[in-house]
């Protein structure tokens, strides 16, 4: 049977198998040829999408406003203060609204309960981009990267680690993302940080179909041997109080991804990847603060030297946003 993703919902990684995901990383490949070579043939000509971001983004809306864009369609930005949302009007009303309008509708929020009310409640397509629990567009992009840069090896033959807070939506779902595609996957943090039992025994039983392997540990030493690519996140998510930082970065200082972390894969052509924004340095007004706080100047979840060395590929899986978000939406609203 074809993969047919049409008309479906994009909420999590938990709701698609092994194949439909594959399924999206080929049509972003195709994708992404097309415009490079400048022969992309629009399959949204017509189209209406609404973006709803209840947080602030660069990469999610700039690739769903562009993957739009080159694909004919036209998209409405909704930020918190420019609807009702949440203040005035429920999320079930706020669904059947909009969807009267629109072929297709992202939201960027907080609880994922939020996100598949909306779903519950409009007759179109809703993309998850990003909730406290799930981060599932951002999969598709490094999985996409992944396999860019693994020297020809499939995706079951990559070794990944995941190093720092994974308690949250990007360790949620590198965890279960590699789970489901076959990967090995090993996550590093403290205990206290890890996915909670639910996320893991999910990923287990998708691990025991794909023939994935994970691995949880809190010891580096462990985690970092054979690892083709080493990844991590912000150390304080978005939405957490100012206030957490101090004890969060005594906690998770171990787990910073430096030289020595990198050396410690021992693969040579080792890449450092990161979904972005990245406390590498003091030139933003957070970096600043934070490195005259804890007098860490050299970066946070990643020094400034991994970051600005020929290791990092953070960049070119910010790109791959823009490829991966434009095949969800062609592949569920496209002709
Ligand atoms: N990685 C990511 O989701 O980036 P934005 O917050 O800029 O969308």
């Amino acid at each position: 049977m074809p993969v047919n993703l049409r008309h479906r919902d994009f909420l999590k990684e938990l709701d698609f198998t092994r194949r439909e995901l594959e399924y999206l990383l080929d049509l972003s490949r195709d994708l992404k040829r097309a415009k490079y070579t400048g022969n992309e043939r629009q399959r949204m000509k017509g189209k209406n999408v609404a973006l709803i971001f209840e947080k602030t983004s660069t990469r999610t809306r700039c690739a769903f406003e562009v993957g739009a864009a080159d694909q004919g369609a036209s998209s409405t930005y909704l930020d918190p203060s420019g609807s009702q949302l949440g203040h005035k009007e429920s999320i079930a009303d706020t669904a059947a609204v909009l969807a009267g309008f629109y072929d297709g509708i992202e939201y960027r929020g907080s609880a994922q309960s939020n996100v598949e009310e909306l779903a519950a409640y409009s007759n179109v397509p809703v993309w998850n981009g990003l909730t406290d629990e799930w981060h599932p567009t951002q999969m598709l992009a490094d999985f996409l990267t992944m396999h860019e840069h693994a020297r020809g090896k499939p995706i079951q033959n990559i070794t990944y680690t995941y190093m720092g807070d994974a308690r949250s939506n990007m360790g949620n779902s590198e965890l279960v993302m590699g789970a489901i595609m076959g990967a090995d996957v090993r996550i590093c943090s403290p205990k206290a940080l890890w996915p909670s039992e639910e996320v893991q025994e999910a990923a287990r039983e998708r691990a025991e179909e794909s023939g994935a392997r994970i691995m949880l540990t809190e010891d580096p030493d462990e985690a970092l041997p054979g690892s083709d690519f080493v990844m991590t996140d912000v150390w304080v998510s978005m939405g957490e109080p100012a206030e957490v930082w101090n004890e969060r970065i005594k906690l998770l200082k171990p787990y910073q991804i430096n030289r020595a972390a990198l050396e410690k894969t021992g693969v040579p052509h080792v890449r450092f990847m990161h979904c972005l924004p990245a406390f590498h340095d003091t030139n933003t007004k957070v970096g600043q603060k934070i490195a005259a706080e804890t007098g860490m100047t050299d970066g946070l979840e990643v020094t400034d030297e991994v970051f600005r060395s020929e290791a990092n590929i953070a960049f070119l899986q910010a790109e791959n946003r823009l490829h991966t978000i434009k095949a969800i939406m062609v592949a569920t609203i496209g002709d």
